[in-house]
This record gives C-alpha cells, structure tokens and sequence, in this order.
C-alpha cells in the first residue's frame, strides 16, 4: 500500500540516518502535525467497502468495547504525551507507560538499536519516564479537553533502582497505581517482566504475590488487571503465574514483552554483540509469542483474555496471533520500520477478509479453521 511504501523507501531512511532513539522522539513529534498526510492517506486506505466492513473488526477487552483489536505497546508513548494521534490513526486501544513512581532518567545513552536486517530492534531504556502523578495529571486534563475519546490502558512498573524488593518493591509499585485512582482507564497491566532493570524479569513468584496482593487491595475502581509476561518464561513459571491470576481474579495477560535472547537472528554476531546488553523486539520474537499465547491461552480461566504483543507486522500476524488464542494485539517495532500507516492498512485487509467470511474478530479467537480461511484472503507476511 502506497502510504507504507512511501515510509519504508523515503521517510525510513531519513529517520534512520539519525541516532535510534532521536528519531523515535522526532517520528512522535511529527504525528499531531502529519494532519494533511492523514487526510490523504485515511482517503486513500479507508474505500466504501472498507468502511462497510469494518464494524467487523469491532470487539472487547475485559468487557469494554474497543473499534479493533490492534493496540499501541507500552513503551511507544511513555508518558501519554501524543494519546489523541494514535487514536487518528486508527489504533483501537494503547498502553501509555510504563510508568514508575517518580521522574526517571533511565539507562544511559545509547540504549536503542536498530538490526534493519531482522527488521528488530535492541533496547535497554531502563523505564525513562515523566513519573506517575504528572503523567496521570496529563491524561486527565486530555479526558477533560475532549482530546481523547479511546481506550487506554495504563502500564505499571517497579522503578529502576537497586535492591528495591519485597515490601519496599511493593509500596513502590502501589505508589503509582494510586496516582491514578481517578483516571479513565480500560485496564492497568503490571509489568514484571522488563529486562532491562538492575533485576530484570521477576522470576519470582513469591514477590509477584505480594505485588498482586496490594494491587488488588487497592484497586477501588475495580480496573480490570493484566499481568505482562517474558517470552523467555518458562512453562512452569507461566503456570505459577496463571495460578497466582486465578487467586486474585486478574482479567488476563499481555504475552509478552522483549527477550534477553539473540537466537536466529539474521544480523551479523559482531553487530548483535556490540548492542550490548537489553531487550529484543520485532519479527525474531513472533514465533515465541504465538507459542506462548497458546499455552496461556490453554491454562487460563475463559473469562480471562490474552493480549498478543511481539513481531506483529501484518494482518497475518494479527489473524495468527487472535486465532492461537489472543483477544487483541498490541505492536512497537513494526512502527519503527513500517510507519503509522501501517495500523489502518492492516485493519483494512483485515476488514475485507473478515467480509469474505462473514465472520468478526469475537469469532477469530482460538478458532484456527477460521484463522486458515482468512489467511488464504491476506497477502503473506
Ligand atoms: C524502545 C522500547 C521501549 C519499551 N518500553 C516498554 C515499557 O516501558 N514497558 C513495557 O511493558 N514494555 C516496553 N517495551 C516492550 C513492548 O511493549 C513490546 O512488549 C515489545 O517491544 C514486543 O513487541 P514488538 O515486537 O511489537 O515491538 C518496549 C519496547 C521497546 C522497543
């Protein structure tokens, strides 16, 4: 499609002639002032029979409506600061954050590198971030303005400070999910699993259930409460996991985040080595995200959902990920290498195929004749 073309053969090339994480800023930047180019685009993707479709495409998350399935990840837009040009441009939900108790720095720079031959992407932030209570002060006054009128989710983390555990682990985590007591918000998902922190991932389930325990307590305004996974989980820590969710009637999973691991990568060893330490994203992880959204979906209760979240670049993807078990998808890198456009061309081929069916989203999930009937009316990845 032509607006994706023009992003991945002009406008890619010139972001990526600056430093990774500038050009991610400087793309943000862009989005409330590409108005014109939206206009044209929106015209060109969105045809009559698109339109007519696309109710197709509508669906829930913990019981909230949502227009479409595809999500903006966590980590995009850290502190809610461009909320209104994701929705122009189609997303159905986002995750702002994560978002940590008080103003963070993050790792030192650089800490985002770009492996165009895996169309991936290495990142150690280390949770940057504007802090909570200026972040939920923002989406409130974006509320009131009228700027926002979509799902958001909110994304927590433990800040990134040493030996930060146990009770004090807790209160901090607390901290900022009570910042945002009186925001609008479609779920909160609990982000134990970043790797790039002074612990990384938490692998421990003892923590996890105090952190579970607190949230619950708290949650007065009864947001419905995901947990986000590593994809280098094991099986009998997602079951640990699943168990622990039960208990405290979480509403589901993010699977999942990035991976300390570099197998099957197409980029050169030395290249990989020199990025250093951090976590992976992009199409290397797609295969261990379909894997992993299967087992939860598996092991999990019925009324609970799995958000799918790792090298989703297509409307195959998609149709992949929601028919292995998934309620919704979410996505980062494949907007680093394919652009904001991407988002209503996926939902367009989507749409038509779904109208080719007769079929809608609801029914996609977990269901793999379905999934193979629609795969047949999408290009390949
Ligand atoms: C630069 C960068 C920053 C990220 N920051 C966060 C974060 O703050 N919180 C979080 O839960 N996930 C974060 N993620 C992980 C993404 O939300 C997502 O789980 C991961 O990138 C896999 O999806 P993708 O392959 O579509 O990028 C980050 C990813 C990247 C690339």
């Amino acid at each position: 499609m032509l607006a994706t073309w023009f992003y991945r053969n002009f406008l890619a090339h010139l972001l990526f002639l600056l430093d990774p994480e500038e050009a991610h800023d400087f793309g943000l930047h862009l989005l409330p002032a590409s108005t014109g180019m939206l206009k044209v685009g929106r015209a060109a993707i969105l045809s009559d029979d698109v339109l007519s479709a696309w109710p197709r495409l509508e669906t829930a998350i913990a019981g909230s409506r949502i227009a479409n399935p595809v999500g903006v990840a966590a980590g995009v837009d850290k502190n809610a600061r461009y909320v209104s040009s994701f929705h122009e441009f189609e997303f159905g939900f986002m995750e702002i954050g994560s978002v940590t108790a008080d103003y963070s720095v993050g790792n030192t720079r650089p800490r985002l590198f770009r492996l165009p031959a895996d169309q991936a992407v290495i990142n150690r932030m280390g949770l940057n971030g504007d802090g909570a209570k200026k972040i939920s002060a923002r989406l409130d006054r974006a509320y009131k303005s009228g700027m926002i009128q979509f799902p958001v989710a909110l994304n927590i983390a433990k800040s990134n400070l040493p030996g930060l555990h146990g009770a004090a682990a807790v209160a901090d985590l607390l901290s900022s999910f009570e910042q945002f007591q009186k925001n609008n918000l479609l779920y909160v998902t609990i982000n134990t699993s970043c790797p790039n922190t002074h612990d990384g991932a938490l692998n421990e389930a003892s923590e996890l259930k105090l952190i579970l325990e607190a949230i619950s307590a708290a949650n007065c305004r009864n947001f419905p409460l995901f947990l986000k996974l590593s994809p280098d989980s094991t099986d009998e820590f997602m079951q640990l996991v699943v168990n622990l969710s039960r208990e405290f009637a979480l509403a589901g999973f993010v699977c999942g985040n990035t991976s300390v691991s570099r197998s099957g990568l197409n980029t050169n060893n030395a290249v990989v080595t020199a990025c250093g330490a951090g976590g992976l994203s992009g199409p290397p992880l797609r295969e261990r995200m379909l894997s992993q959204v299967g087992k939860v979906s598996l092991l999990k209760d019925s009324s609970q959902q799995v958000i799918a979240c790792g090298g989703i670049s297509s409307a195959a993807d998609v149709v992949a990920a929601i028919a292995a078990g998934a309620s919704a998808v979410q996505l980062y890198t494949a907007l680093v290498y394919q652009g904001p456009f991407l988002i209503m061309e996926m939902l367009a081929q989507l749409a038509l195929a779904l109208e080719k069916e007769k079929a809608s989203i609801s029914e996609l999930v977990g269901n793999d004749t379905l999934g193979q009937k629609l795969l047949a009316h999408l290009p390949n990845r």
